[in-house]
């Protein structure tokens, strides 16, 4: 087909049409199959095909299809909450849940809910949100204000409103000389929020960030003292701490949550992708108890809203698909160190390094990233011109295997990597899939290497 009614993400490419799915397979309507070793695009976590959800959305869907939040709740979305929130740990008892139909509206809803919570709490000076170069959050405006993502925003920059980005932690291009280890480099990322808290003059309401970088740097897990010390420093200077797990939640890293890992409890937990594992669009702002009161002993008001916020098919496929998570125990198979399938996979990625051009496998339990380079001794990336990424999907595409690629991991322009995130099913595929991608990056780097 050469022209679509779809408006494209681009005018260039050939997309495959997509005819069916199932576990962490795609097939296209020419009957080709594609192991999807990238989630999509870190989306697919319980794997495709699961009757039991389709069968809630159907059930659902014939029941009650839709009530607007501002006349009626529903008593899927309000099981759906209290399900989540047990989910999200003892620290976010008494909190509430905000249902939105993905990552953006998510991640907007949490920076508006933020600067209301200044406002209720007597704090409205405090209007600037500080977040992370080389972070991602989201397409809408306010999303894009905080995100990082160069080639995603810089068009729109005229449009938004600037806040602070302070530097990410990325070990394989530490910044620092680490004399003392990952705590000396860590303390030292994070004392950027405690400058940037000082330059915004009381203005700053609360700091985001992904808790493992995602889809701009590439599955980069910080070091163990970072986030504790991002935590503290929020609390002392009165910011809210906004958790982005819109690629990290619902068990992608071997954690409920990715925040988990180093014990810290965000303010506000944003979730995404993976609570819906692809059933249906769904995005959550999962809100401490402290906000909740603040909003409820203050204005009494949410000034915020979506006309399809916890619609209840999609509250009824993220039920399904969390009750399917606690069933399986995929949270645990995805677990780097002791899962089942979160090992295999890190084990099988990790032996890529072999290849001249994997400078970097990293990444937590099936978030992975395997980043490029050129000259392995000096960590020299290719040339951008050369999109060895997307030389890379496209060797993989070739053999059926789906990858995320991305360009700029160093600063927006230089670096590649491919983003790697499966569901937790197929471990055979999956490893399958692995050895015909170390194929695949033989071959990007032969053509980069006759350029
Ligand atoms: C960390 C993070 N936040 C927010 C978003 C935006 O989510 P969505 O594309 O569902 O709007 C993404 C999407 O990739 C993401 O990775």
């Amino acid at each position: 087909m050469s022209s679509h009614a779809i408006l494209p993400r681009s005018f260039t490419k050939q997309y495959p049409v997509a005819a069916r799915a199932h576990g962490a397979r795609i097939w296209d309507t020419q009957g080709r199959e594609y192991i999807d070793l990238s989630g999509s695009a870190v989306v697919n976590f319980i794997g495709f095909g699961n009757d039991t959800v389709v069968q809630a959305m159907a059930e659902q869907a014939s029941r009650l299809p839709f009530v607007h939040s501002s006349q009626f709740t529903s008593e899927i979305a309000e099981h759906f909450a209290a399900e989540v929130l047990d989910f999200a740990g003892p620290a976010f008892e008494g909190g509430a849940v905000f249902f939105t139909c993905g990552g953006s509206e998510a991640v907007e809803t949490a920076l508006k809910l933020a600067r209301q919570f200044q406002v209720e709490t007597g704090h409205p000076d405090r209007c600037e949100i500080i977040s992370r170069q080389q972070a991602y959050h989201g397409s809408t405006l306010g999303a894009l204000a905080v995100s990082g993502n160069l080639s995603r925003r810089e068009i729109y920059l005229p449009m938004v409103r600037e806040f602070e980005h302070i530097r990410i932690p990325y070990c394989y291009r530490c910044e620092f000389s680490c004399e003392l280890g990952c705590d000396d480099c860590g303390r030292k990322y994070a004392d950027d929020l405690r400058h940037a808290i000082e330059h915004s003059a009381g203005r700053a309401a609360a700091f985001i960030g992904e808790p493992i970088s995602g889809a701009t740097l590439g599955a980069v897990a910080p070091p163990p003292i970072y986030w504790p010390a991002i935590a503290s420093i929020c609390k002392e200077h009165g910011l809210l701490l906004i958790a982005d797990e819109v690629m990290t939640g619902f068990g992608r890293t071997g954690r409920n949550f990715a925040m988990d890992h180093w014990n810290v409890a965000p303010d506000i937990l944003v979730a995404g992708k993976g609570i819906g594992s692809g059933y249906a669009p769904l995005g959550a702002v999962i809100v401490s108890a402290r906000v909740v009161d603040a909003l409820r002993k203050g204005s009494g008001m949410l000034i915020h809203g979506f006309t399809y916020n916890a619609h209840p098919v999609s509250m009824a496929a993220g039920s399904a698909v969390l009750a399917h998570i606690r069933e399986m125990e995929l949270v645990q198979a995805a677990d780097s160190e002791h899962g089942s399938i979160g090992q295999a996979f890190m084990q099988a990625l990790h032996l890529l390094e072999e290849i001249e051009a994997v400078g970097d496998v990293r990444g937590l339990g099936l978030l992975h990233a395997v980043e490029f380079v050129r000259d392995r001794a000096t960590r020299e990336a290719y040339p951008a011109a050369l999109k060895f990424s997307g030389k890379v999907a496209a060797a993989a595409l070739k053999r059926g295997v789906l990858t995320y690629p991305m360009q700029g991991s160093i600063d927006g322009t230089r670096g590649d990597h491919i983003l790697l995130a499966p569901p937790a099913v197929e471990l055979d595929r999956l490893l399958e899939a692995v050895h015909l991608l170390g194929d695949a990056i033989r071959e990007a780097s032969d053509q980069a290497a006759r350029s």
